[in-house]
Order: C-alpha cells, then sequence, then structure tokens
C-alpha cells in the first residue's frame, strides 16, 4: 500500500513537471516566432554605427558584428583596396553601408564623413575609434615621426571623431561611443609612442564620460590584448619571425590558452554599444584573455 501511495505520488510530480515543461516549451517558441521582447541578433535595429579604420581587422569585425545585429554601418578608412573589399562585401550581403576614404587625422574628412552618414540615415548613435597605425621601435631610436603619428592616428583622430559626432548625439539626447585603446597602455616594449597615446585614450574616455553623460551619451574603452590582425603580422615581420612563432608566444601569456579573433573584440564593443548598457560610462575593458591592471 505504501508502495503504491509513493508510485501515485511519484507520476504525479512527474505529471506536473511534463505540464510545466510543456508550457515553458510553448512560451519560448510561440514568444519566439510572434518576435516577442527583444528579437535575437536585432538589438541595432534602427542605430547608426560609425567606425573609424573599419575596412580591415577589428574594425572590419566591428563593423560586421553592428550590421548583421540590425545597425546602419558607416565606415571609414585610408586602405582604398581594403574600402572596396569590404564595402563590396557588405552591399553583398544585403547590409545598409556608408564607406569612404577619409583619413581621421584630416577634421574636414572626417567632419564631412559624420554629417553625410547623417544625410544618409538620419543619426549616428555609435562611434568606434578604431583606426590605428603602430611605428614600434626601442625608445632611443624612436623618431620625432614614429611618435608624431602614431599620436595623430590614435589621439587626435579618436578627438576629432568625438567632436563630430557628439553634436549629433547631443541633439538626440542619445550616444555610445567607444574607444579602442589596448594592453599596452599598460606599457610595452618598443611602444613608447603606442602605449602612451593607447594610455591616453583612456583619460579621454572617462573624460567624455564625465561631460556628455548627462546627455545619454556614455563613452567606453575596449582595450584588446593580442589579436590575430594585419597589424600583429607586420610585428612579426618587423622582429623577424614567422606569425605562427608570434601567436605562439604571445599565447605562453594567455590564460586562456588561445589569442584573440577580432571578433572577440566586435563581442566587447557591441556591449558598450547596446542601449542596456546606459549606466556602464568611463569604463576600460581589457580584453585579453586574462586580468591586466
Ligand atoms: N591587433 C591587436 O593585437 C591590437 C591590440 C590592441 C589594440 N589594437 C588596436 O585595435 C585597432 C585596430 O587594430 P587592427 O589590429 O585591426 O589593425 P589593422 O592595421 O588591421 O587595422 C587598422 C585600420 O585602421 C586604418 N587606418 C590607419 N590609419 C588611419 C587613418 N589615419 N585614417 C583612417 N583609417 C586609418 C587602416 O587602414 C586599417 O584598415 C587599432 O586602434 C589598434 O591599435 C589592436
Amino acid at each position: 500500500m505504501r508502495i503504491y501511495r509513493k508510485l501515485l505520488v511519484f507520476f504525479g510530480k512527474f505529471k506536473i513537471k511534463c505540464k510545466y515543461t510543456d508550457w515553458l516549451v510553448y512560451f519560448y517558441t510561440d514568444s519566439a516566432r510572434k518576435g516577442g521582447g527583444q528579437e535575437m541578433g536585432k538589438r541595432f535595429e534602427g542605430r547608426t554605427a560609425f567606425v573609424t579604420g573599419g575596412s580591415r581587422g577589428i574594425g572590419k569585425a566591428i563593423v560586421k558584428k553592428f550590421a548583421e545585429e540590425g545597425a546602419n554601418v558607416a565606415f571609414i578608412d585610408l586602405n582604398e583596396e581594403a574600402l572596396s573589399g569590404t564595402s563590396a562585401e557588405l552591399n553583398d550581403s544585403g547590409f545598409s553601408i556608408y564607406s569612404k576614404m577619409a583619413d581621421v587625422t584630416d577634421k574636414e574628412q572626417v567632419e564631412n564623413a559624420v554629417r553625410e552618414t547623417v544625410e544618409t540615415f538620419g543619426s549616428v548613435d555609435i562611434l568606434v575609434n578604431n583606426a590605428g597605425v603602430i611605428r614600434d621601435n626601442l625608445f632611443f631610436k624612436m623618431t620625432d615621426s614614429d611618435w608624431q603619428t602614431v599620436m595623430d592616428v590614435h589621439l587626435k583622430g579618436s578627438f576629432i571623431a568625438a567632436r563630430a559626432v557628439q553634436k549629433y548625439m547631443v541633439e538626440r539626447n542619445y550616444g555610445r561611443i567607444i574607444n579602442i585603446s589596448s594592453t599596452s597602455a599598460l606599457g610595452n616594449r618598443g611602444q613608447a609612442n603606442y602605449s602612451a597615446a593607447k594610455a591616453g585614450l583612456q583619460g579621454f574616455t572617462k573624460t567624455l564620460a564625465i561631460e556628455l553623460g548627462k546627455y545619454g551619451i556614455t563613452a567606453n574603452s575596449v582595450a584588446p590584448g593580442f589579436i590575430e590582425t594585419e597589424m600583429t603580422r607586420e610585428t612579426a615581420s618587423r622582429i623577424g619571425i614567422s606569425f605562427e612563432e608570434l601567436i605562439n608566444v604571445s599565447l605562453k601569456q594567455i590564460p586562456v590558452g588561445r589569442s584573440g579573433k577580432p571578433e572577440d573584440i566586435a563581442h566587447a564593443a557591441a556591449f558598450f554599444a547596446d542601449e542596456q548598457s546606459s549606466f556602464v560610462n568611463g569604463q576600460v575593458l581589457y580584453v585579453s584573455g586574462g586580468p591586466k591592471n
């Protein structure tokens, strides 16, 4: 009799559980079918992102990420071949894009590109200051021009682009500014210029966060570690080793045991760009497979 009662209780619970799971399955599939809540992968629908140096490497991955998640995407670059290749690729995929050859250190070129972006899409909601160059050398051998070029592209370029977009962002009381810094901001041999510029970008980010926060604009920084791109390929050839060797050397320092891909940085940029990240402001996120400080 006791066994019979236990069996009844067991099957009773099982029945309730089945009903509950059926209901959950129905709820999720039905709400997904109706596009209930935030539709997966389209969180940037109606938004326009402007990405500097967006034709290759990390910039290209960021451009693709925003486009895939519904944004109109504008990007500028100095590399004509990469710009036309990436533009054709995105056009073929049916994305809404604006692309133009422009130098981030040239105020007029950047301001024109931002204005044309707003004329094309109606707004500029997200800026990613990604364009970058390296002119590495040991400090005692570093030339004035190595120093100035790196300062101009990273710092002056980010200043020009951020000032150009803030005008439109303030009008709409909404904006997301993301500056691509680097783990080199913490110091790196052969990069006195680059580490100074990338550390400077972090100070710039925090100041924008303080000044622009009240206009619904957040400013944050992503600081990547070793990412496989043309830039790190160039580093390998400059120091005279193969790219694979450079990756293997870098891997020894990365706790997750793999090198970074441009998509890892695009993912972090999308987090800061998300409308729901409105309370995340003035932060630096190291994306390097392990802790940095
Ligand atoms: N690759 C890494 O390991 C790594 C690590 C930390 C930070 N970063 C930073 O990430 C950003 C992207 O780097 P990446 O590795 O994709 O490099 P990349 O060289 O592949 O791409 C940089 C892009 O910026 C463009 N660019 C350069 N100068 C420009 C200018 N004056 N005006 C307009 N566009 C210009 C280039 O043409 C290129 O398309 C850079 O700011 C870089 O400093 C890279």
